[in-house]
């Protein structure tokens, strides 16, 4: 099997190549990412001097149409992963014509190049093309009920609305071409190489330097969470066993409201830190403005990709999150290499205007 891995120098992207790598003997990987600020060239270098066979890295635009029908002619795919996107929903917020450019106009580039060369290959009848996409694009849950792949979309912010309209692209591509296209929808990952924007490394980086740890909101709002190796082999299996033109839900069945799970990191944390009673990492908690548009709750049913393609998650919430602290605190190198001009600038911007 010959992947074209867009995005993979981002935070899931890296952890399925190096799934890919520990799983699928004999698979080839190329990874196109253009290295935004969220893409680390360091976290595959191993695989890079390991396997320089089977893995071969491309710092490119996935709205190069180009660069992509070139690197179709010569490498010849069998199947597209297709990662690569602006993922921030606060970013967003701030700007969101990076996130239409990449996700929507991106997805569109790349799904015209796996057409163009999928509609004049011989290869055909193995092509397929994998759409990564997200639980935010069925909006906002009450306390009661689950995201189905029949949920209405409903998305609530440039991010989730941007995601939507790439799923449906991929989806229409599907219907009016019969372009072998399939598409997840996953809820929230945690784990290793997670750009610390999101809440979780977010969270485990400031309570390490004594930061106060901004809440949206009540901190209320509850999350689906997923480790990213649990993803990483879902996507595989529907990779190598999901029906084209169909969706494929995936989720931890893990709910938890934010304020629960920035407490669970405290603890974890002062275990590690000696930190007890009033040095204890909870004081360091802080309420602040609400995320406009903020999702109250998100919770998958993925009984569809468990009943039909025979995958559940093997890890549990906790036993995971204290393996990812864990992982941020040997990994100091990597956390510093990712502490650009670029990251301190955002983090000013996002959490003075909060305060
Ligand atoms: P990420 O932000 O960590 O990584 C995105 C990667 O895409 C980066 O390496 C970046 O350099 C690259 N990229 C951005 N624009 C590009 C472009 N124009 N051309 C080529 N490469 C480009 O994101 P992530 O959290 O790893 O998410 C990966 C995908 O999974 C996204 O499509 C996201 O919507 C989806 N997803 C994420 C989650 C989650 O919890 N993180 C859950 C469900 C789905
Ligand atoms: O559900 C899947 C989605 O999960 C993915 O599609 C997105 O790419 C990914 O970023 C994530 O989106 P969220 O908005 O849910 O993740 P984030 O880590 O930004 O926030 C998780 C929750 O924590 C959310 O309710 C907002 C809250 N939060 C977040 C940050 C960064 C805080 O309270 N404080 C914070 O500083």
């Amino acid at each position: 099997m010959k992947l074209l891995v867009t995005g993979g120098a981002g935070f899931i992207g890296t952890n399925f190549i190096r799934t890919v790598f520990d799983k699928k003997p004999g698979w080839e990987v190329v990874n196109l990412d253009l290295l935004t600020y969220a893409g680390n060239p360091r976290n595959l270098l191993d695989i890079e001097s390991e396997h320089p066979d089977r893995y071969r890295f491309v710092q490119g635009d996935i709205k190069d149409s180009e660069l992509l029908h070139n690197l179709f002619k010569t490498e010849k795919f069998e199947a597209v992963v297709h990662f690569a996107a602006e993922s921030h929903v606060d970013r967003s917020i701030y700007g969101p014509g990076a996130f239409i450019e990449t996700n929507i106009v991106g997805t569109y580039q790349l799904l015209e190049a796996a057409r163009s060369y999928w509609e004049s290959s011989s290869e055909r009848p193995n092509f397929k093309f994998l759409h990564v996409s997200t639980d935010e694009v069925y909006g906002s849950l009450g306390p009661e009920g689950y995201f189905k792949e029949t949920t209405p979309y409903d998305p609530s912010s440039p991010y989730s609305a941007s995601k939507a309209g790439s799923d449906h692209l991929a989806k229409a591509y599907y219907r009016t071409y019969g372009f072998p296209a399939v598409i997840t929808n996953c809820s929230n990952n945690y784990g290793p190489y997670q750009f610390p924007e999101k809440l979780i490394p977010l969270m485990i980086l400031n309570i390490q330097e004594e930061k106060p740890l901004p809440v949206y909101g009540d901190g209320k709002n509850v999350r689906d969470w997923l480790f990213v190796r649990d993803h990483c082999d879902a996507l595989l299996t529907v990779l190598t066993e999901g029906q084209n033109g169909e969706t494929y839900n995936i989720g931890g069945g893990e709910e938890m409201r934010n304020i629960d799970v920035v407490n669970l990191l405290c603890s974890l944390l002062d275990a590690k830190l000696g930190r007890q009673g009033e040095t204890s990492s909870s004081r360091l908690i802080h309420f602040v403005k609400d995320r406009p548009g903020h999702d109250r709750r998100y919770a998958i049913d993925s009984t569809k990709i468990r009943s039909e393609l025979g995958w559940t998650p093997q890890h549990d919430f906790k036993t995971a999150l204290a393996k990812t602290v864990d992982w941020y605190f040997e990994n100091q190198d990597w956390v510093e290499s990712i502490r650009t001009g670029e990251y301190l600038k955002w983090i000013d911007q996002n959490y003075d205007e909060r305060a």
